[in-house]
């Protein structure tokens, strides 16, 4: 008989699920006979806003040089977050978004045999990467929609080498305090890698930002994951960091392919650090927005997940069935069901004028 070459990848490999992006404006409106320019898209936390102007002003700039490969070591992105952080050049690893280094972990530190420890309705890629290294994933029951750094503690057993926390996390935007997760870093054994990935940490008022930073002295397991995606409007681009004890950087390096960043990504988010009045505006305005769609749902007699990130996860039943008639009516948001909250959409915070637009979509869609 003939096999499917399928057949032939690792049974770890062939059991994965695909991992479910945002729906692409373009493919709603064809799949709906929409116009794509009616379209708006809260569904990938995504910074509406576009770049900022120096950001836009340093990428117009490098396409002349896009003929070239870019400097495998990203030296003068690594120099400006070393200026910018008061880390060490040595402490830095680059990645195609920080999904990438998310998966340096894993390349570097899981394997069969091993495991990592995760919590309930956390990002999709800790279980995935996990499970493509043939490693066993440890899921912890959710408290409060959030994680519960006691039961994860108690669960790291001998063979785990990674716990990975999102702070915030998504899809739930849960927050936990500076003095929570510090002591949860101090107790996990040392032998145990600690993942802090900080995707929406531009998007914290500065008291309720963790000095994550500072811990990575004292703790050489310590792994702190940032993104250009967010706060700095790069998510087409692909460019996120780690941040890490120099001999941990070192073996996420070296599993890393070559060139993993791209030219026109390098010199855009060097350049989007210095953006910080963009940057500041996208942080006031989210909080804004985040009020403006409480306020809303509130209105509409829907219960929340309270946020601290750029989206926030509401209750509304059906979440599937309302999903599909916000669809219908140019919306696109993101069912989180695979995450376990199947009465939850989670909608990224847009402009006012598309968040307006979103709950005049939903309250006409929760009706249908
Ligand atoms: C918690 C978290 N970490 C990491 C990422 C990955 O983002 P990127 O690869 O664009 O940096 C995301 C994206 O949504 C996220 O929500």
């Amino acid at each position: 008989m003939i096999i499917d070459p399928c057949e032939l990848s690792p049974s770890y490999v062939r059991s994965i699920a695909p991992y479910q992006p945002g729906k692409p404006t373009s493919e709603v409106a064809r799949e709906l006979g929409l116009k794509e320019e009616n379209i708006i898209k809260l569904a990938s936390n995504e910074n509406p806003r576009g770049l900022g102007p120096r950001t836009r002003a340093a990428i117009e700039g490098a396409l002349g040089e896009l003929a070239r490969y870019p400097d495998g070591n990203g030296h003068d992105l690594k120099q400006a977050l070393s200026r910018r952080y008061g880390v060490d050049m040595a402490s830095i690893v680059l990645g195609n978004g920080s999904n990438d280094v998310l998966e340096l972990v894993a390349h570097a530190f899981l394997g069969p045999g091993r495991a990592s420890v995760y919590s309930q309705h956390c990002f999709a890629v800790y279980p995935l990467a996990t499970q493509a290294r043939g490693a066993r994933g440890i899921p912890v029951p959710a408290k409060n929609f959030g994680h519960d750094l006691d039961a994860m503690a108690s669960a790291i057993d001998d063979e785990t080498y990674v716990v990975w926390v999102a702070n915030p996390n998504n899809p739930t935007g849960t927050l936990l305090g500076s003095q929570e997760l510090e002591a949860f870093v101090r107790k996990v054994p040392e032998r145990v890698i600690v993942v802090i990935d900080e995707a929406y940490n531009e998007y914290l008022t500065p008291e309720l930002k963790s000095d994550t930073l500072k811990w990575l002295k004292r703790h050489p397991n310590l792994v702190v994951t940032r993104t250009f995606s967010k706060a700095y409007g790069l998510a087409g681009l692909r460019v996120g960091y780690a941040l890490a004890h120099p001999s941990v950087a070192d073996i996420m390096n070296r599993v890393r392919q070559p060139f993993n960043v791209n030219n026109l990504a390098l010199v855009a988010a060097a350049a989007a650090l210095d953006d910080m009045e963009f940057v500041a505006r996208s942080f006031a305005e989210n909080l804004q927005g985040m009020r403006q769609i409480e306020e809303g749902a509130k209105k509409l007699g829907l219960d929340w997940i309270p946020s601290y990130g750029n989206f926030i996860a509401l209750r509304v039943g059906k979440a599937n069935e309302v999903f599909k008639r916000l669809l219908r009516r140019g919306v696109i948001v993101r069912p989180v069901a695979g995450y376990q909250l199947p009465e939850h959409l989670r909608v990224t915070i847009g402009t006012a004028a598309e968040n307006e637009r979103f709950l005049v979509a939903l309250a006409a869609s929760l009706k249908d």
